[in-house]
């Protein structure tokens, strides 16, 4: 899987723009496209980052990293993924990063997602969606994903970049990820979901067996 990530994340280089600033994600997929972007790293102006990870990996490299509110454009963010369709939709926030992945991911022109082929699913829900919630609203967040159908787990020991828990909800249906997403938005305390299907990928490089495949929405 490692090799296919790595494939993915080196054809992800063709996509940057000369004198952007690029738009990193996080996870370990990212992070062979941050140690390939090093070499190109004299074309670009620089990059905003989704996590303290990604950015500090960046600077290690010595990758200017940038604050989004500073930034007028990102024309391409490149970011893995947990799962991903074929429509484009995915479940991100395996990392914990996915308050801020959305954030860029909404400024982004393009959302280039890199993954290995076991990230490719027909429907979504296997892996737990995580939900990044304010720290005293857990239970009442977590009651609520039971009335959803859920069952969600606390995610032991982890805070996120923002100072936020994460609950893993698992068993949803979501066979209607555009609705599910909207629908815990709107619970208060939710910051964030880890579905997104209001902003899918508009191309997924995935790493196979057989070397990259391109794919774009249907
Ligand atoms: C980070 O919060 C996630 O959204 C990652 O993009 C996702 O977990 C993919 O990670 P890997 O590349 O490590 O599989």
């Amino acid at each position: 899987m490692n090799v296919q990530k790595e494939q993915a994340a080196q054809a992800a280089l063709k996509y940057i723009e000369d004198n952007s600033i690029v738009g990193v994600g996080t996870g370990s997929t990212v992070n062979y496209f941050i140690d390939a972007l090093a070499s190109i790293r004299h074309r670009i102006e620089g990059a905003v980052a989704s996590s303290e990870a990604s950015a500090q990996r960046l600077k290690d490299h010595g990758i200017p990293v940038y604050d989004l509110n500073t930034v007028n454009s990102i024309p391409v963010y490149v970011d893995g993924t947990d799962e991903i369709t074929q429509h484009m939709v995915m479940i991100k926030g395996g990392g914990g990063a996915l308050t801020r992945e959305k954030i860029i991911a909404a400024v982004a022109k393009q959302f280039v997602c890199i993954a290995d082929e076991s990230k490719l699913v027909d429907v979504l829900g296997e892996f737990p969606l995580p939900v990044e919630v304010i720290p005293m609203a857990r239970s009442l967040v977590g009651r609520e994903m039971v009335r959803q159908g859920g069952s969600p787990a606390y995610r032991e020991g982890f805070t996120t970049d923002n100072g936020n828990i994460i609950l893993d909800v698992h068993g949803l249906d979501l066979t209607m990820p555009l609705k599910m997403e909207q629908a815990i938005n709107n619970i208060t305390g939710v910051v964030c979901n880890g579905l997104f299907a209001m902003r899918p990928a508009d191309v997924l490089l995935l790493g196979t067996k057989h070397g990259i495949e391109v794919m774009t929405s249907m």
